[in-house]
C-alpha cells in the first residue's frame, strides 16, 4: 500500500508529466507557425512521450491500490524568441523534471517503498536520455547561428525522429 505522502507526490508527478506534454505541444504549435515542420514533428512526439510518462505513473498508482487525483495543468508558454530559445527552454525544463524524479526517488527510499523505487528507476534512466536529446539540439542550434540553410537542414533531420 502506498503511503499518503508518496501517493500525493506521485499524483503531483503525474501533473508535471502532463504539464510537460502541454509545454511540448505548445512548442510544436510554435514551430508549425514558423514553418519548421521537422521541429514541430519532434515536439509532437515529445508531447506524446510525456503523456505516456504520466500514464505509467497513473497505472502504477492504481496497481498499488492507490487513488489517482488529477490536478489542474498550468498554461504552457506560447511565445518564443527563436528555435534556439525553444530548445533551451525544453532543456532547462527537463533538468527540472530530473530533479523532481530524483526527489521522488529519495522519498521512496526514505519510506522504504521498494516497488516505487523500481518503477522510478525507469524514469531515472529516461531522464538521462531526455536531457541528452534536448541538450544535443541546443548545441546544434547554437552551431546553426544565423544560417537559414543550416536551420532548414536541421529541421529536416529532426523531422526524421521516429516514435520511441
Ligand atoms: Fe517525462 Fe521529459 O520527462
Amino acid at each position: 500500500m502506498l503511503s499518503n505522502t508518496l501517493q500525493q507526490a506521485l499524483n503531483d508527478q503525474i501533473r508535471k508529466e502532463f504539464h510537460s506534454s502541454y509545454i511540448y505541444l505548445s512548442m510544436a504549435a510554435y514551430f508549425e507557425a514558423e514553418n519548421l515542420p521537422g521541429m514541430a514533428h519532434w515536439m509532437r512526439l515529445q508531447a506524446d512521450e510525456e503523456r505516456e510518462h504520466a500514464m505509467k505513473i497513473y497505472d502504477f498508482v492504481l496497481d498499488r491500490g492507490g487513488r489517482v487525483t488529477l490536478q489542474a495543468i498550468e498554461a504552457p508558454p506560447t511565445d518564443f524568441a527563436s528555435p534556439l530559445a525553444v530548445f533551451e527552454t525544453a532543456y532547462a525544463h527537463e533538468q527540472k523534471v530530473t530533479q523532481s524524479i530524483h526527489d521522488l526517488y529519495a522519498l521512496a527510499v526514505k519510506e522504504g517503498d521498494y516497488p516505487t523505487q523500481v518503477m522510478l528507476q525507469w524514469f531515472v534512466d529516461e531522464q538521462v536520455e531526455e536531457e541528452k536529446s534536448a541538450g544535443l539540439v541546443v548545441a546544434q542550434l547554437r552551431r546553426v547561428g544565423d544560417s537559414p540553410a543550416a536551420l532548414l537542414m536541421l529541421d529536416q533531420q529532426l523531422g526524421q525522429r521516429a516514435e520511441a
